[in-house]
Formats: structure tokens, C-alpha cells, sequence
């Protein structure tokens, strides 16, 4: 259990919005995890803390004390769409809009789907697909506040919502409540994504437009402007060459970013 923050309130979360069954926990392995091993279409899994949450790349995903957090959502389409590749982007944006709501500003997504404030990574999302079709766990941890003996054992610089709205106290319940809302709705009308409607709200909190980044891929420094993103969700990066050239979050590990805008 948190020991400097309130229990979420899931009775609350309950009454307000439609969904499966919450399960919810004080203390787990991963939501993801459980949600993989139990979990019905349209359930979700919170929990005060996880003790192997895990995250992108098979990176572990590291829980504090400090109220952070860790919840995942089981839902199934009836039907693919040709879009499938961008459902980690339209999370982020969808936590991107819930984050907007409580009255944080400045934030944004680093592609293809870190939640981003002041260059700093303040939130992460894991997308896992099960063996029944069309069934995805999507799960999201975010830093409400930080803790110091996170920030030893994480390679990349991290923030907390605490610290990017000034260290007002923020209702985790409403942050959560906002998520689950803007998240349903964005993926019950999946699959009916105009993707250039999609496109204008991705630039809206897209950190990297026109920033030059650089990575390895394939043990080759590839460097590049950030010019567009495609339908498949890779990114477009516009070379020195001239030419325009894509990549996908599979391929790359995007860790540095650029100076010039
Ligand atoms: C990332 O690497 O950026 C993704 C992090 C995702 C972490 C969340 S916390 C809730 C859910 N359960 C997990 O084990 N991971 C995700």
C-alpha cells in the first residue's frame, strides 16, 4: 500500500464508468501479468504496487511506495483493422488528453509511445496480445511522484506528474477515471480510425516532430529529422541524404534526441 498517498477509490472508478470487472490489488506481480492469466473482455487490473511489473523490450518496470500508477485493461475487437499498429499510439494519446484534463500542461508522447514531460519520461505503456484473437492487454504505469530510490536503478532521466504540476496534490482517482473514459472510447471506435484525423491529433502531442533524433539500428547510428509517421505507426525520418526513410518501434530503440529543431 502507498504510504504517502490514498488508496484509489475503485467503487468510485466503478460507478463511473462501464467496463468488465476491476479487480484491484494492493500488491502484484504485473497487472499485465494477471490480466493475461485471468482476464475477461473489458476487465481491468489496478494495483498500489507491482513486484515484477514489467515494460517495454523486456525491461522491468520498477514500482515505489510512492502512489505511482500501475493498471491494465483487457479488451477485445471483434474484427482486425489495418490500423492495429497504432493502438499504443492512440493510448498515449488518449492518457496525453486524460493528464490534459486534470490541468497538467507541457506533457507529451515520445514516440512510439512514452509519455513525456520536460524531456523526461513520466509515463509508459505495454501492449500484449494473448492467443485469442483480437484480445489485447494494454497497461500503463505513470510516476505520480518520484522516488528517489527509483532513480539509481533507471537508465533514463525520469519525472512525476507531482513534480511537473508543482507538487499540487492531484487526484489519482480522477487521472485514472479520465484514462479509462478516454481510452474506451477511442477503442470502441477503433476500427473505424480516419487516419488522417488520427494524424492531426498525434501532432498535437507528438514531442518529436522535426527534431532531429539518432539511434542504432541493425549496429548501424542512423540520424534523421522527424518528418511523419505512417499508417503502420513507424516513424518517417527525413536523412541527411535527402532521403525519407521508416522505421518501426520493433526495429529501434530511440534513446537520444537531438538539439536542433
Ligand atoms: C515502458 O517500458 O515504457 C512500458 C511500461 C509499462 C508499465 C505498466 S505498469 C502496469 C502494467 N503492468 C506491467 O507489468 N507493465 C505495465
Amino acid at each position: 500500500m502507498p504510504t504517502n498517498a490514498k488508496r484509489l477509490n475503485i467503487d468510485q472508478i466503478s460507478r463511473s464508468v462501464k467496463c468488465g470487472k476491476i479487480h484491484y490489488f494492493d500488491s502484484i506481480d504485473s497487472t499485465n501479468s494477471w490480466l493475461l492469466k485471468h482476464g475477461q473482455c473489458g476487465d481491468i487490473c489496478i494495483s498500489e504496487t507491482q513486484s515484477a511489473g514489467r515494460g517495454r523490450r523486456g525491461n522491468t518496470w520498477l514500482s515505489s511506495n510512492n502512489g505511482n500508477i500501475y493498471f491494465s485493461i483487457c479488451w477485445c475487437f471483434d474484427e482486425m483493422t489495418e490500423y492495429w499498429s497504432l493502438l499504443g499510439l492512440v493510448t498515449a494519446i488518449a492518457i496525453s488528453e486524460a493528464l490534459n484534463d486534470i490541468g497538467l500542461s507541457g506533457h507529451g508522447i515520445k514516440w512510439p509511445n512514452d509519455i513525456f514531460w520536460n524531456e523526461k519520461k513520466l509515463g509508459g505503456i505495454l501492449l500484449e496480445t494473448t492467443n485469442q484473437s483480437g484480445k489485447v492487454i494494454i497497461g500503463i504505469g505513470l510516476n505520480i511522484s518520484f522516488s528517489s530510490d527509483m532513480s539509481d536503478e533507471i537508465e533514463q532521466e525520469i519525472t512525476s506528474i507531482s513534480e511537473a504540476m508543482d507538487y499540487k496534490d492531484i487526484s489519482r482517482n480522477h487521472l485514472v477515471l479520465h484514462i479509462i473514459q478516454r481510452l474506451q472510447k477511442k477503442l470502441s471506435t477503433f476500427k473505424s480510425l480516419d487516419f488522417d484525423d488520427f494524424v492531426k491529433t498525434w501532432r498535437v502531442w507528438d514531442i518529436l516532430q522535426n527534431r532531429r533524433v539518432h539511434f542504432y539500428h541493425q549496429g548501424l547510428k542512423v540520424s534523421g529529422k522527424v518528418v511523419k509517421i505512417d499508417r503502420h505507426g513507424r516513424l518517417g525520418l527525413l536523412k541527411e541524404s535527402g532521403k525519407l526513410c521508416f522505421y518501426s518501434s520493433a526495429d529501434i530503440k530511440l534513446t537520444t534526441l537531438g538539439d536542433s529543431r
